[in-house]
């Protein structure tokens, strides 16, 4: 074999053409290595190749490809998989961290569905399984496919993958016609040891906790890889079914047992939450020796028609809560406190701490929240962590409670250096020198450059591509903050002239470092793609202080189309007069919502911005809720007095899911009134307006509940 030349003395076409061929034969080599445990390299060989191809990459940056090994963990990053839309929302689960929560959820359940809170009711416990969920798709009985949770509306078709994992059933004998079986997928400890082994044995980066191998494998565009990790699966939820699976959670996993899913033996049923609570200390009792990552236990209410009673809320059941492991903790040192400048300008301190595991994670940075936590004071003004201050040169307890960003706990004051000062909290914004300044009632100091300051520009526009926002493939944190550190973009609306400006001419896309012809291409057809987009993600991308996922959903179900919302709040402006009390008769907006809503869009030089990025988009009116048939689909209705077969909240939610409107005062614009027994000014109100006045029951026949 003959020698290949030396880096220094390659033309630039010799080392286009090699880092193509590197390419390939790294990508083989890898496949092959996962494929069959039968590498068609030896360990040295590929190291000296990854080796070359990172010399020749570091000569010639510009050449460096898009799909450069470099870059890649043990095998090809998914980047290619089709869109899934879930045909039921793959939901989160709301938190409890302590009885008292737990305590909370049940109670709130009886008031929701108007029981007297001495009721029994019924509930599943379980073990959160730590991995990624998976939606698997059966019709006639074969697995037809598999979708991961994504933002919960859409997911990534993961089929070929998922038919590697053995513990998930190709076909299922006795199963309605059509079943969605959700589940979590995860790696045990062993598995996961042994994995980390391999890819140190091969030089490539370990995973850094079984959560994020069974992730990394199961993404992977090449299922041969996915077949060679050791995942398996529990199956604890469903989605789409043709025929109800049984009455309750607990037989409907049964019956899931029964069809040859693995469900998890840990699950009890439990008639209270100090059975609940029981059966939590259980697990937690058990939690070392299972041999698989858990962080909590998931209570479910076992009914299926209660269940189905309680609904949802935007993105959480009200019928299911985590009950959280508490955290993790360790002990280090503070090196630093950084002030990090966010979208709405607030100053966030951050303590750069020496690296730390926590729960088996390293640990380097954890947030300080605010200056008043700095100094000992909590929200309330009172003293906490007994009024003590936190210094550089501390030592420091960091705790991490499931996904969340590190925090700090306490300090060891016997450690404090003999030389420590009070850390002071800037007044002026570290990014753009403007001051920085503290609002009554705020707990955050805020730069007031607004636009001006580039930190705050920089944080909207990442908010703007994020994954619930325009989720913009390819176009994340990292490239934003290169684009706009070279004049490409300054705000949303000049994402959308990326390709006019940069797609051709002197200055493009494809000759930057780590952009190809292909990589910008895609990158132009993922922003074009996302020109039609909901109008509640244009809503929740303006990143508006105080207006949140949650908020912008409401507001689009509201007004519906973009222009109807703009013409509101701008009639608004004055904070009074008839669109004012429209808005802030939608229930879940407030007063501080509505005023940063119209201050935001009145302000001359940020409304041009949402004007210049409005003007780009074809926005998507809300969509109405599935109200075929309803018949009060569009209908104002209000309800006053008591209710006696459903709770306000739960006749409210009824209402909505069938595209009714439902406001807290009567006027004009009302269609109907539900009055109960004790019903007063409303009612009368409705009489005079000469109103359609119904009973409960009248309301309940009319909605075919009765
Ligand atoms: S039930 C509506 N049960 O936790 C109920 N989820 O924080 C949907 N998870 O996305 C989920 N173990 O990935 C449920 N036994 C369990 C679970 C579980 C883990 C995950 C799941 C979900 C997340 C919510």
């Amino acid at each position: 074999m003959t020698r290949p030349p030396s880096v220094e003395t390659l033309g630039e076409d010799d080392a286009r053409r090699e880092l193509a061929q590197l390419a390939q034969v790294l990508r083989e080599a890898s496949a092959a290595y996962f494929k069959s445990d039968a590498p068609n390299l030896d360990d040295a060989e590929y190291d000296s190749l990854k080796r070359r191809n990172a010399a020749i990459e570091s000569r010639f940056p510009h050449l460096k490809r898009s799909d450069s090994p470099t870059d890649k963990v043990g095998a090809a990053p998914a980047d290619g998989f089709s869109k899934v839309t879930h045909s039921q929302r793959m939901l989160s689960l709301g938190n409890a961290f302590d009885e008292a929560d737990v305590q909370d959820f049940v109670e709130g359940i009886h008031r929701y569905l108007g029981m007297p809170s001495d009721t029994a009711l019924a509930f599943t416990a379980e073990p959160k399984i730590d991995g990624l969920s998976l939606s698997l798709r059966y019709e006639d009985g074969v697995l037809v496919q598999a979708a991961t949770r994504g933002d919960g509306s859409q997911g990534e078709n993961v089929t070929q993958n998922a038919r590697t994992i053995a513990e998930i059933p190709q076909k299922l004998v006795g199963a309605p016609d059509l079943l969605e079986v959700r589940g979590e997928v995860y790696m045990d400890h062993a598995d996961f040891e042994a994995l980390n082994a391999r890819q140190g044995a091969r030089g490539a980066k370990p995973f850094a906790n079984p959560r994020n191998a069974a992730a990394g494998s199961l993404r992977q565009l090449d299922a041969s890889i996915t077949r060679s990790r050791p995942l398996r699966f529990f199956a604890y939820a469903w989605g789409d079914v043709s025929e109800p699976l049984a009455a309750t959670q607990y037989q409907a996993l049964i019956r899931l047992g029964a069809l040859g899913f693995r469900t998890n033996p840990l699950t009890a049923l439990c008639s209270s939450p100090e059975e609940m609570v029981a059966h939590y200390k259980i697990i937690e009792a058990q939690r070392a020796t299972l041999g698989y990552d858990i962080d909590g236990v998931v209570y479910k209410v076992d009914e299926l028609t209660l269940q189905s009673r309680l609904g949802m809320r935007s993105t959480t059941p009200r019928w299911a809560i985590a009950h959280k492991f508490p955290a993790e903790l360790a002990w280090t040192r503070l090196e630093a406190i950084d002030i990090q400048v966010g979208r709405t300008g607030a100053l966030s301190p951050v303590a750069r701490l020496m690296p730390v595991t926590v729960g088996g994670v390293v640990v380097s940075n954890a947030t300080l929240h605010n200056e008043d936590y700095i100094a000992g004071r909590g929200g309330d003004g009172l003293p906490i962590r007994g009024g003590t201050d936190i210094r550089v040169g501390d030592w420091v307890q960091v705790y991490r409670a499931g996904d969340v960003i590190p925090k700090i706990a306490d300090v060891d004051l016997t450690k404090r250096p003999v030389q420590s000062d009070v850390f002071a909290f800037p007044h002026v914004c570290p990014e753009c020198g403007s001051a920085a300044l503290r609002e009554e009632g705020d707990a955050v100091r805020r730069c007031t450059g607004g636009l001006i300051c580039p930190a705050q520009a920089v944080e909207k526009l990442k908010h703007f591509v994020s994954r619930s926002v325009f989720d913009i493939e390819g176009l994340g944190a990292k490239q934003v903050e290169q684009f706009y550190a070279d004049g490409w973009i300054r705000e949303p609306a000049d994402i959308f002239a990326l390709e006019s400006m940069y797609g051709s001419g002197l200055q493009q896309l494809k000759n930057r470092e780590g952009w190809g012809e292909k990589s910008a291409a895609n990158l132009f057809a993922a922003i074009r793609d996302k020109r039609r987009i909901p109008l509640k993600r244009v809503i929740f991308g303006l990143g508006i202080r105080h207006v949140g996922e949650q908020a912008s959903d409401l507001l689009a179900k509201h007004y519906g189309t973009w222009d109807a919302m703009i013409a509101a709040i701008d009639a608004a402006v004055a904070y009074s007069g008839p669109e004012w009390e429209d808005l802030l008769a939608i229930d879940g907006i407030g007063q501080v919502m509505a005023r940063s809503l119209i201050s935001a869009l009145s302000q001359p030089a940020e409304r041009a911005t949402v004007d210049r990025l409005v003007a780009c988009l074809d926005v998507e009116p809300a969509e109405a809720p599935v109200t075929e048939g309803s018949p009060v689909a569009g209908k104002t209705v209000v309800f006053t007095g008591s209710l006696e077969q459903m709770t306000r909240a739960e006749a409210k939610a009824t209402a909505e899911s069938l595209g009714a409107k439902v406001s807290g005062s009567v006027s004009g614009k009302t269609d109907m009134v539900i009055a109960g027994p004790g019903a007063g000014s409303k009612e009368k109100k409705a009489r005079d307006l000469g109103l359609e006045i119904l009973t409960e029951d009248q309301w309940l026949s009319l909605i075919g509940r009765l």
